[in-house]
């Protein structure tokens, strides 16, 4: 394949291509994806044409990349890439009662793939803690260590997916539950902020030219995302036809702000965490405008999200 460039570069690169992808391409890929509104089975062939295997991502000839770089910068990648190694286990550990309550055939086919992506994306991430940041590969002992470093945003947050999911694995058959599920797990986790921070870690990484290896593992899991997502967004478009308009605001009423406000530490908001809520307030409104929810109700969700925030259990900042 050339490196020249073309719109279909993205969906059929291979791990040795991908880091070639142009980053306007990487920046636009999924929400050209969104906009086709595919369903469970198209998005099944899509997976089929784009495998990659985790173990085969060159990482270890990053690891001098990654020592060169400026101290803080070093840090923000760290910690990024702490809340993915947490944020890909528990996505593989919470998928499995969503596709047990799933509502249809091709849904559980589908699903099927996604379980199998997020498998892969666990071992990835394992990879990068290893080669990467140096850490212990025995995941049982990392995940507590950086669940303890993570926001308080980000810890409520994960605490009341896995309460949806618990509620779902308590009644699968109950349809309800599993459109709260599956708004916070595909809409907010992944629609919102897992697109969102892996389009920053590649622009970032791709700005500096520094650590390939890095890039085509994430633009791997960003192209996977944008098939996560559609099928999130088919769902819950399905969802809201059927009439469960009011279990998809109550998820949002209550996930939004901390999902706008997730880089925020204390009652003090940083400039960084302040950009950081700028964008995904729009990532958010992006995909309540892609359900088509009724613009009162879109007004509602970003009125609340946008109030003054203070994470629960907070200490304050300053004291
Ligand atoms: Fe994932
Ligand atoms: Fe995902």
């Amino acid at each position: 394949m050339s490196s020249r460039w073309s719109t279909l570069l993205m969906d059929s690169a291979d791990l040795t291509h991908l880091p070639q992808v142009p980053i306007g391409q990487v920046s636009t890929h999924a929400e050209s994806i969104f906009g086709q509104r595919l369903g469970p089975m198209a998005l099944y062939r899509r997976w089929e044409t784009q495998q990659w295997e985790a173990e085969a991502v060159p990482l270890a000839p990053d690891r001098e990349d990654f020592d060169a770089l400026p101290p803080l910068i070093r840090t923000k990648i760290r910690e990024l890439l702490n809340t993915f190694v947490v944020g890909e286990y528990t996505g593989l550990d919470l998928l499995g009662p969503i596709l047990g309550g799933c509502p249809d055939e091709q849904s559980l086919i589908y699903l099927g793939t996604q379980v199998a992506d997020e498998s892969r994306h666990t071992v990835l991430l394992a990879k990068i803690a290893v080669d990467l940041l140096g850490m212990d590969g025995d995941l049982r002992s990392m995940l507590p260590l950086i669940w303890a470093e993570m926001t308080e945003a980000h810890r409520e947050l994960s605490v009341v997916e896995a309460d949806l999911v618990r509620d779902l694995a308590e009644k699968p058959s109950d349809y309800g539950r599993w459109i709260r599920a599956v708004t916070h797990f595909h809409l907010i986790t992944e629609g919102v902020l897992a697109l969102n921070a892996q389009r920053n870690l590649i622009k970032g990484l791709r700005h500096r030219q520094v650590l390939p290896g890095l890039q085509a593992g994430f633009i791997a899991m960003a192209r996977d995302e944008s098939r996560h997502v559609s099928y999130g967004m088919h769902a819950l478009r399905q969802g809201l036809h059927e009439g469960h308009h009011d279990a998809v605001m109550d998820v949002l009423e209550h996930c939004a702000p901390l999902a706008v406000h997730i880089e925020q530490r204390g009652t003090k908001e940083t400039a960084h965490a302040r950009r950081t809520a700028r964008e995904l307030t729009k990532e958010l409104e992006r995909r309540m405008v892609q359900l088509d929810l009724p613009r009162t109700s879109i007004d509602h969700i970003l009125t609340v999200a946008a109030r003054p925030f203070t994470p629960p259990g907070a200490e304050p900042a300053d004291a």
